[in-house]
């Protein structure tokens, strides 16, 4: 695996995988890499040629009281990780290659940026589009590949490469989970034991979410008064939001017809977590 720090390094290795009729497949990471993280490898190269990875913990999507300065970072085991799952390149850019003058220009979404995290986030997927779109000028990749886990992330990014032309296919891969129905994140490690217990309530209040969907539910009314109910009933556990909503437009859903997105922010402790039931999408 090619491991490169400079933009320019990797817009001539790129060049030459292409010249050589190869496809480009890119997975933006934040590092810490976990399970979840090289499920989208994977999925990178079942659909691309050369599988090109960034590690780059982006301070402009962390708002100033959120945890950019704490964000666990261990480069060199996501090298080896990588490695080990086959991925061909990884571009570990500083701060300097990134952002290295004054930045004037911001991409941002708007609308569906406003609701669920983004209300709670000002500014954050402006950050997340901003970098996501610097990182396709930098790769040209043919795909990404990004996690279902941050379903509004993968909302915004597919408007903004439809919005803007961009010459990319996104692809969206599920959410990849503990034994015990956590969802993989960088930030579980904030959580003591007793936390990481709490957790689980949330993938719990999902899961009764679905069950009630499949025997035939289709008032958003209820099925969000279950989430909560469920949520509520585990002290350590604060809700932020919870909301059904259309997993393309982000639309707010009364009644689920076909496809519905159930997405609950909560803090367990000082962490904030984040999870959501895809329904009737294949
Ligand atoms: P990060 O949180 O590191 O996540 C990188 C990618 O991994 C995202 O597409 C995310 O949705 C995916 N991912 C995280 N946990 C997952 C899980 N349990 N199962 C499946 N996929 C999972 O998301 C970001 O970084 C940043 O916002 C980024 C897109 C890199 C822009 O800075």
């Amino acid at each position: 695996m090619i491991v490169v720090e400079k933009i320019s390094d990797v817009r001539e290795i790129v060049k030459d995988r292409k010249v050589q009729g190869m496809s480009i497949g890119l997975v933006p990471t934040m590092g810490y890499l976990h399970e979840g993280h090289l499920s989208l490898i994977k999925k990178a190269k079942e659909n691309s040629d050369f599988v090109c990875a960034s590690i780059f913990v982006n301070p402009i999507q962390f708002g100033p009281n959120e945890d950019y300065n704490k964000y666990p970072r261990d480069v060199k085991r996501d090298i080896k990780l990588l490695e080990d799952n086959g991925c061909d390149l990884v571009f570990i850019p500083s701060v300097e290659e990134m952002y290295p003058n004054e930045r004037l220009t911001t991409v941002s979404v708007s609308k569906i940026t406003n609701k669920l995290c983004g209300a709670y986030r000002p500014g954050h997927f402006d950050g997340v589009c901003t970098v996501v779109a610097k990182l396709f000028n930098i790769f040209t990749p043919d795909i990404a590949v990004f996690g279902q886990k941050d379903a509004q992330q993968v909302a915004v990014i597919k408007k903004m490469v439809e919005d803007l032309n961009m010459p990319v296919e996104i692809i969206a891969s599920p959410i990849v989970r503990d034994e015990d129905g956590l969802a993989l994140s960088s930030r579980n490690t904030y959580l003591s034991d007793g936390e990481r217990q709490a957790a689980l309530i949330l993938n719990k209040s999902l899961k009764e979410a679905e069950k009630i969907l499949n025997d035939g539910e289709r008032s958003v009314e209820k099925i969000i008064d279950t989430v909560r109910n469920i949520l509520e009933s585990e002290p350590l556990c604060k809700i932020q939001y919870v909301s059904c909503v259309h997993p393309d437009t982000l639309e707010d859903l009364k009644m689920i017809n076909d496809k519905a997105l159930i997405a609950i922010a909560c803090y367990i402790g000082n962490t904030r977590l984040i999870d959501n039931l895809l329904w009737g999408v294949d």
